[in-house]
């Protein structure tokens, strides 16, 4: 049995699918971070009785929101640090201290279309194929080594919404799938 932390900023789908299919593998979610009071996921969070930390980014240093963050992992001492949609760039002393036990997901096939709108970007982009890449978090930003990447043919999606629609389809899948992989290789 695995235990993991999520950060999450967002409507939390990603954070929903991990709720879905961890547990029933027998791995743990010891908590969420938001760094948005209204984060979708928060509801999500509390509905299933998931310890859910707000940690406020607002008006101070990043240094001192990111401690709290720390003190929140030290505590909980997860197998593994999920991001899932955190819109915040991690700094390198955190990133230090968790080497190789955070992981993010990211909607493009990196290094390609690192950053925001990266959905958009790869779908105007002149490659034939587009999808999604889950990664260790490294520095940078949508730096760290791949762990897996799945892709599907431009072809076969007429619109931007169509094409958003299947990215998150695969994110729902892997992801979780992925973290279960890596759960079952730690503990
Ligand atoms: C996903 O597309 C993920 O790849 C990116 O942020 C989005 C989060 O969506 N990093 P959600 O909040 O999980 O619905």
């Amino acid at each position: 049995m695995g235990s993991t932390v999520i950060l999450a900023s967002g409507r939390g789908s990603n954070f929903t699918a991990m709720t879905e299919a961890l547990p029933p593998a027998g791995h743990r979610i010891l908590s969420l971070i938001t760094d948005r009071k209204n984060a979708g996921a928060r509801q999500t969070a509390r509905d299933r009785g998931i310890r859910d930390h707000h940690v406020s980014y607002y008006q101070r240093p990043r240094e001192e929101a990111e401690q709290e963050i720390l003190t929140i992992l030290e505590q909980e001492e997860p197998d593994l640090v999920i991001l899932a949609g955190f819109m915040r760039l991690l700094s390198p002393p955190l990133v230090r201290t968790w080497k190789k036990k955070i992981i993010n997901i990211h909607p493009s096939l990196l290094p390609l279309y690192p950053g925001t709108d990266s959905i958009a970007r790869s779908f105007r982009g002149p490659e034939k194929e587009m999808g999604i890449t889950i990664h260790y978090v490294d520095e940078g930003m949508d730096t760290g080594p791949v762990i897996r990447q799945e892709s599907f043919s431009k072809s076969e999606v007429t619109s931007l919404k169509a094409a958003e629609e299947r990215i998150h389809q695969l994110e729902h899948r892997w992801y979780p799938q992925t973290v279960i992989e890596l759960l079952g290789g730690i503990s």
